[in-house]
């Protein structure tokens, strides 16, 4: 470790990490799917479906058995399609109740899954394997420091290989007003509607005093996602970088039904996918 800095960024990814492990557990498991935007509103999922088809479809250009690394692949609503497509696939998580879900769900493709329960930064640091594709759905706002985790995931790519990330909450600073009026008042209504607003009340103030208390259901919630949303603009700016042609796919996402209709009417944009090649094959 080189810097303070490192080590203070080290910190916070264990805390986080942590506070995953202990939220992601049977329970969360059991209900995930339900609240997840983009497997319960039909339109969010066809763009997700359809984004996946067309990566698949490149990938296959590349190798006629594309290998796919799904980080933070959770309880495996990636990691299906991908061998359902006829894909090998990689499944990195910490949750143990998370990854044996997904294969239990993706049985019948043994023969092409490979799991790890682990932490994704670990999984990178130390894999020798090589991808076509990385895939990380609904994850990078588990990690503090999502944009050096996406640049140590690129080391694995093949060339011409295809980086893609769903289901992100955009950076809210950068959201313009009305957006992030309309989008914090459907997640309000949505956490009243649910009956967790005392919960919620809690968790707000144990994260504004700073403590992280890993034996804490709150702190646990609160520490497990990152508070500014994802930076889309820092993200596709490293992968220009680093040779990617790229594409920020901007959409409207909450847990409500209600709102979420609302919001495509309106055409409000807070959630983003990013699609990214290489272009050097
Ligand atoms: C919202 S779920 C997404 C699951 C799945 N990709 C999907 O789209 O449904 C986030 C997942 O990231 C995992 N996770 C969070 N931080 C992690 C880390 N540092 N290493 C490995 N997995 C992590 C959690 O355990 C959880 O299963």
């Amino acid at each position: 470790m080189g810097s303070s800095g490192e080590i203070i960024d080290r910190k916070q990814h264990d805390i986080a990490a942590a506070a995953n492990a202990a939220t992601y557990d049977e329970v969360l498991t059991r209900t995930c799917t339900e609240l997840s935007p983009h497997i319960k509103h039909p339109t969010l999922k066809r763009l997700y479906e359809n984004l996946i088809a067309d990566l698949y479809q490149r990938a296959a250009e590349n190798s006629s058995v594309p290998a796919v690394l799904d980080i933070g692949a959770g309880e495996g609503s990636v990691t299906l399609p991908f061998l359902e497509f006829g894909c090998r696939v990689t499944a990195v998580d910490l949750s143990t109740s998370q990854i044996a879900e997904l294969e239990k769900k993706c049985s019948r493709y043994a023969d092409r899954l490979e799991t790890r329960c682990m932490d994704v930064t670990e999984f990178l640091e130390t894999t020798a394997e090589r991808f076509d594709l990385i895939v990380a759905n609904s994850f990078l706002h588990h990690v503090p420091d999502y944009v050096g985790l996406v640049e140590k995931a690129l080391m694995l790519l093949r060339p011409g290989g295809q980086f893609f990330s769903f289901q992100d909450p955009m950076r809210y600073d950068t959201l313009p007003p009305v957006t992030r009026i309309y989008s914090g008042a459907a997640y309000i209504g949505w956490r009243l509607f649910d009956g967790d607003v005392i919960r919620g009340i809690g968790r707000y103030i144990r994260r504004k005093r700073g403590v992280y208390l890993d034996d804490s259901p709150e702190d646990n919630t609160e520490f497990h996602a990152t508070r500014n949303g994802v930076d889309q603009n820092a993200i596709a700016e490293m992968l220009r970088k680093q040779g990617f042609e790229v594409e920020i796919v901007p959409y409207f996402s909450t847990h409500s039904p209600f709102f979420q209709k609302l919001g495509e009417t309106l055409n409000v944009a807070d959630s983003f996918g990013i699609v990214a090649r290489r272009t050097d094959r």
